[in-house]
């Protein structure tokens, strides 16, 4: 009989698994200017992660989809190297494998950590980042699309190095300076910091003077063990990016009706991947505004996927984008003005949003697109976007000037969905033709008059952009 018992409870598990869960994917950001190397441990009887342990370059990205009901801790690994015996190690978040991968093994202290419980109580999945084991590298999560009260992000975006006691300071010849910065706990091993002893409760373990210090950078990080009221978050049916060396400032990825974006603020897309903002080539006072792949660090526009003024660069740095009495959006200079948007069906109730995907759209409350700029691709097109033949719309991307100056050149890329070819033109005379064979095949879907990159295709593998140079060459991008 208890077989039996145990049998359908299993059975009941796997049918509830099967319709009620839904799959929750990771999505692993470095936004540090230098390597990072995450460590993923997962908690004793829950099923593994995929992988334990990679690296990802400055700018590079990775999904990963976790089991159901998975729970455990992301880290991130800083300055490793692999010595002459191939043995794999790291100034900071060493987890003992020897190797990329750790196997099973957490990550020594000090450092940041990302702790996740998937559907948990209620069905929420609880996360937070943890300063209890003490701060290697800034480290921020941010939940897509779920719900729930304190569905929100959670991290610790400072740079606790810096800021860290020098009784705390951890230092490496390795790593040239300060590479992290312990927790009073591991530093003293004192009950009253490590919250054991006497100390075991929330009412007789209180924040000491290192763990405000903490807590003063980083409010929505733990900075002791009982620190839960405001470092806890909860979220239902979310997927989560964690970033290394995310933002600091307290971006919006919208603008709306009485705001503007002046020449040295930027929205960012949710996902922290794209920014828009206005740029200036070097040695140039135009001005142009930009979609740009965005880095806390770099806050380089190195990476521009879209220009809105290609053709009306504004003079100066007194440019704002804003939005007209009409709902449209508008760059102006007090003198210049360029109307980016041509809607009527706006009014007061637009806004601007810049999409994970890198697309601006304009929309209203009730949801409709009003206007987006992956109709308007300039030289490169991101997955989603569209390249239409001359029937539908005529939509193409025309190569820079030069290296510096976005404003367009000499060569256009377009699709001629009679021949089903892509054709790249000079100054309007045939250049270099390609029927959609080969590579091009796998990455374009037809659709009639225009062919698409779907955005499903696009995986950390993948290509990520595809760009016409200032040479007319056609490349494809990976990260
Ligand atoms: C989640 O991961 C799966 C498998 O890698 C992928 O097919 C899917 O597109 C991902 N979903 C999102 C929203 O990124
Ligand atoms: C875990 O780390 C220890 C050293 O701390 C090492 O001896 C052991 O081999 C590691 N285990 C795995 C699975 O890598
Ligand atoms: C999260 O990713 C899963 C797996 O791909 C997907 O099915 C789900 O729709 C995503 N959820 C949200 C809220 O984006
Ligand atoms: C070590 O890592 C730090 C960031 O934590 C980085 O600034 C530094 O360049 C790295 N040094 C080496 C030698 O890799
Ligand atoms: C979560 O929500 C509750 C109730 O609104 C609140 O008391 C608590 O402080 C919140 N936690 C966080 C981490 O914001
Ligand atoms: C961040 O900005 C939002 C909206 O502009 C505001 O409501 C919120 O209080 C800000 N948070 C912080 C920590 O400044
Ligand atoms: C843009 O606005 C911010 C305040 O929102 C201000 O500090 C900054 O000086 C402005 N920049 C320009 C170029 O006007
Ligand atoms: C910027 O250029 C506009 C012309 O578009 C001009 O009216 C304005 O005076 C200039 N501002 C500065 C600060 O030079
Ligand atoms: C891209 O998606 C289309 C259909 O959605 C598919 O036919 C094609 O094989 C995919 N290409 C790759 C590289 O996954
Ligand atoms: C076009 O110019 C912008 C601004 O200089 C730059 O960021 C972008 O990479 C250039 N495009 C290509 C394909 O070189």
């Amino acid at each position: 009989m208890a077989q039996l018992t145990a049998l359908l409870v299993s059975l009941l598990t796997l049918v509830l698994s099967i319709s009620g869960v839904i799959s929750t994917n990771f999505t692993i950001i470095n936004k540090c200017e230098y390597t990072v190397w995450p460590g993923i441990l997962s908690d004793p009887y829950v099923p593994a992660m995929s992988t334990t342990g990679f690296a990802l370059q400055n700018g590079e990205s990775m999904t990963i989809t976790a089991p159901n009901s998975w729970a455990g801790r992301f880290w991130g690994r800083t300055n490793c190297s692999q010595d002459s015996t191939g043995k794999f190690s790291c100034v900071t978040g060493d987890c003992g494998s020897g190797k990329i991968e750790c196997s099973g093994n957490g990550s020594a202290m000090p450092a940041t950590l990302a702790e996740f419980t998937l559907d948990g109580a209620g069905g929420f999945d609880f996360f937070d980042v943890s300063l209890v084991d003490g701060y290697n590298l800034p480290m921020k999560v941010v939940p897509q699309g779920g719900t729930g009260q304190n569905c929100s992000s959670a991290g610790c975006v400072a740079d606790l190095n810096d800021l860290c006691p020098p009784e705390l300071k951890v230092t490496s010849a390795d790593a040239d300076g300060n590479v992290a910065c312990s927790s009073a706990c591991m530093a003293f091993n004192q009950a009253k910091y490590c919250c054991t002893g006497a100390y075991i409760s929330p009412s007789t373990c209180k924040p000491s003077i290192y763990s405000q210090i903490f807590k003063s950078a980083c409010p929505q990080a733990y900075s002791y063990a009982y620190d839960d009221k405001t470092s806890t978050f909860s979220c239902a049916s979310a997927n989560y990016t964690i970033s290394f060396c995310a933002t600091l400032h307290n971006t919006s990825d919208t603008i709306s009706p009485g705001q503007s974006l002046n020449t040295t603020e930027t929205i960012v897309s949710a996902n922290e991947i794209y920014g828009l903002g206005f740029f200036s080539p070097e040695n140039s006072n135009k001005h142009y505004l930009v979609i740009y792949k965005y880095t806390y660090w770099g806050g380089s526009y190195d990476d521009i996927v879209w220009v809105a003024n290609r053709e009306h660069p504004f003079p100066n740095s007194s440019a704002i984008l804003t939005f007209n009495s009409d709902g449209n959006l508008v760059i102006s200079d007090g003198r210049l003005l360029h109307v980016l948007t041509h809607t009527s069906s706006g009014g007061k109730d637009t806004y601007a949003r810049l999409l994970n995907t890198g697309n601006l759209v304009l929309t209203n409350t009730v949801s409709h697109i009003l206007w987006q700029s992956f109709d308007y691709p300039t030289d490169t097109l991101l997955p989603g976007m569209k390249l239409k033949d001359a029937k539908t719309g005529w939509s193409l991307i025309t190569s820079n000037t030069s290296i510096q100056d976005p404003a367009p050149g000499r060569f256009s890329l377009h699709y001629l969905a009679s021949r089903k070819e892509l054709i790249v033109t000079e100054e309007s005379e045939p250049y270099w033709i390609s029927s959609l064979t080969g590579v091009l095949a796998d990455i374009f879907v037809i659709d009639g008059d225009y062919i698409t990159w779907p955005s499903s295709n696009y995986t950390n593998e993948d290509i990520r952009s595809i760009r016409l140079d200032v040479s007319g060459n056609f490349i494809l991008e990976r990260v």
